[in-house]
């Protein structure tokens, strides 16, 4: 599959795909990755991966570039817009996401990056985890792709940041998993 990683930040989740091609994890190949973020870290991993990297300022440049690359799967990797309801339409069931918690807990507007991990560090929570779903209208609520538990042990665990390291490696192995599981449907 042609893949296209959005990214907003980081991007620890897409050097992980791309360790993953390198590797030959997976068939895929990740042909473009794009950023609503001049300033996101993700397009320089991503030069450096010799991958096409592109920053775009609408929705309408999001999706004139995706066809124009044909990407078969669009993979959102700390990608912090909505997605419009005219790209979920044009990538029904080709459009997944990765979300740091075991959904449907902690999911939905406004749960997203450290967040998350601070009301399931408040709420003292004896586990937690990361999902990779398929995007659909609802934020966070699409079909669920695969997911994996985090037995979260306080005495190690002190503070919602080292929770969301946890979590990140979580993230790391599931993602490459999901892009495995989709290529054998
Ligand atoms: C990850 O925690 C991911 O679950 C969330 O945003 C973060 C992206 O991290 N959607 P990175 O940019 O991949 O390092």
């Amino acid at each position: 599959l042609k893949l296209a990683v959005l990214v907003s930040g980081s991007g620890t989740n897409l050097q992980s795909l791309i360790d993953a091609q390198k590797e030959g994890y997976f068939n895929s190949e990740i042909a473009l990755v794009v950023s609503n973020k001049a300033s996101a870290y993700g397009l320089t991993r991503a030069e450096n991966a010799g991958i096409k990297a592109l920053v775009i300022k609408s929705d309408k440049e999001l999706l004139d570039a995706l066809l124009e690359n044909e990407i078969d799967l669009i993979v959102l990797a700390g990608y912090l817009k909505v997605i419009s309801s005219e790209l979920i339409n044009a990538y029904e069931n080709k459009i997944i996401n990765i979300h740091p918690s075991l959904l449907p807990e902690y999911g939905g507007h406004g749960m997203y990056g450290l967040y998350v991990h601070e009301k399931v560090f408040a709420d003292k929570k004896d586990q937690t985890g990361a999902t990779v779903h398929y995007v659909t209208a609802e934020v966070d609520e699409g079909p669920i792709i695969i997911q994996k538990k985090l037995i979260v042990d306080y005495d190690v665990i002190k503070s919602p940041e080292e929770l969301q390291k946890a979590v990140l490696v979580i993230e790391h192995q599931i993602l490459k998993e999901a892009i495995k599981i989709i290529e054998e449907q």
